[in-house]
């Protein structure tokens, strides 16, 4: 049971899981410090180093990539799934980045041996791909996750954790840098760049073998285990369902399972286990790279909104775009996640709006539609449909009861509980964890 200074309680069941029903960046992380201190275990289970999450502990931010957002609390266990695909540097940096400003991290944090590793050439492939797309550009990260999974699920030239402690480790790495070379060279890749140097890369990643070591266990086991002693696990979703790779907006979507869709898989823990789903959304939209938004506003209206939400992206800085709510589209993702509960985000960052929308429909083709299109080309044709409610001047960073807030605000959360069909069960109104309203 999470209790905040205004002593306003939200029911916790294990286990109890994190979703993003945007397409990323809705505040997961806030949500997921919150929530940790009832909390055990906490499990990143999907994506990599492509997440950002942002976590302000007593005026301190801490943006975390790989680490799940529970390491903060003492007693917590920290858990990268084998659904992640991890880069080891980025993994060792940012243990050594917590560890200079005094967060503990030694046996509170496990890597799973089956996560598979991101390598160099990971990286000159997402780079190629993105300079050269065969249309509009998804724009990723840069972080190689793509690629990654792409030899992932391709079996022949992927490397897992736990392959780095086993013998042959130095000639399989040789091996898949020749058939990389066969790719890459074409592509314009030197024969001589790092990242086809077999013998520096097998140098580099038995440095960080034994770096990662004292993390590494079966973390399927681990949380099969918990699950069945009824340990209170969260499980932390990282990106947004509208970027999950089969559900999502595809192909402009990330490479794993981004929705509910993919917390067993990439956990290991058997749905039945899996008890809540907390869906987290800001209380507009924004999206970074490419593919359509229909309710993007590239206009004054969305600038207001990155300027007063700092909406930078927390990997890449890219300006985010910014967009009035689309009810559409996350009904539809609170339904695919099997989303109990709502926590509505940034709604402080609305404040001064004269009047907002929310997308309550699309027109496609003439035809008003209620349902989300399954293709990119039919969502790039959809014309919004607005519903139009008042704005309210006030600053709202203050407030902690919903009582407090201004009436039109409580107009507009009710809206969206109405059209999403589910409750609010919290309402952020600043980045710190005290600026929260238990509903
Ligand atoms: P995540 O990837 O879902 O964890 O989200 P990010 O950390 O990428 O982006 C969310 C940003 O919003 C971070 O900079 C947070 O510190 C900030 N933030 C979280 N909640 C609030 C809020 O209620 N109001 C405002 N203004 N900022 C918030
Ligand atoms: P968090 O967890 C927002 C987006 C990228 C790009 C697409 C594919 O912080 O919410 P990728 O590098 O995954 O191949 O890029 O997905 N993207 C995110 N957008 N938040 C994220 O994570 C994202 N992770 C990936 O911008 O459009
Ligand atoms: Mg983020």
């Amino acid at each position: 049971m999470i209790v905040l200074t205004n002593k306003r309680k939200v029911n916790l069941v294990s286990a109890t899981a994190v979703i993003g029903l945007q397409w990323g960046d809705e505040a997961k992380g806030k949500i997921v410090d919150l929530l940790t201190e009832d909390h055990e275990i906490v499990v990143r289970y999907q994506g990599g180093a492509n997440a950002g999450h942002t976590v302000v502990r007593q005026g301190q931010t801490f943006k975390l990539s790989l680490i799940p957002s529970g390491i903060f609390q003492p007693n917590v266990t920290c858990v990268i799934a084998s659904g992640v695909v991890v880069n080891l540097k980025t993994l060792l940096d940012e243990i050594a980045l917590l560890r200079s400003r005094g967060v503990s991290i030694s046996n509170n944090l496990l890597l799973s041996d089956r996560a598979h590793v991101i390598f160099p050439w990971h990286l000159e492939e997402d780079r190629i791909l993105n300079e050269c797309p065969s249309g509009e550009a998804i724009g990723t990260t840069l972080r190689g996750i793509g690629p990654c999974y792409r030899d992932k699920v391709g079996r022949s030239h992927a490397i897992r954790v736990g392959d780095l402690f086993e013998s042959g480790f130095k000639e399989r790495i040789e091996a898949i840098v020749q058939a990389k070379a066969r790719f890459l060279v074409p592509l314009g890749v030197s024969p001589d760049s790092p990242s086809l140097d077999a013998a520096a890369i097998f140098r580099e990643y038995s440095g960080y073998a034994e770096a990662i070591r004292p993390f590494v266990c079966d973390t399927t086991e681990f949380l099969l285990t918990a699950a069945e002693r009824e340990r209170r696990i969260l499980l932390e979703g990282a990106q947004g369902a509208l970027l999950d790779v089969d559900h999502g907006t595809f192909p402009y979507v990330t490479s794993s399972n981004s929705s509910g869709a993919g917390i067993s898989a990439g956990s290991g823990i058997p749905a039945k286990y899996i008890k809540k789903v907390l869906g987290v959304v800001k209380a507009y939209t924004t999206r970074v790279g490419g593919g359509p938004f229909p309710t993007e506003q590239d206009n004054p209206i969305g600038q207001t909104i990155r300027d007063r939400g700092n909406e930078y992206g927390t990997v890449t800085r890219r300006p985010r775009r910014c967009g009035w709510f689309d009810a559409v589209a996350v009904r539809y993702t609170a339904r695919l996640s099997g989303v109990d509960a709502i926590a509505v985000m940034l709604l402080d960052v609305l404040s001064t709006l004269p009047e907002l929308k929310i997308c309550v429909a699309y027109e496609l083709d003439g035809e008003r539609i209620t349902h989300f299109p399954s293709h990119v080309e039919q969502l790039r044709r959809v014309k919004p449909v607005y519903e139009t409610l008042p704005g309210w001047s006030e600053e709202i960073q203050h407030v902690r009861r919903l009582q407090d807030l201004p009436k039109a605000a409580r107009a507009y959360l009710d809206r969206l509980a109405e059209l999403l069909r589910c409750p609010i069960e919290m309402v952020s109104v600043g980045p710190d964890r005290e600026q929260t309203i238990i509903c």
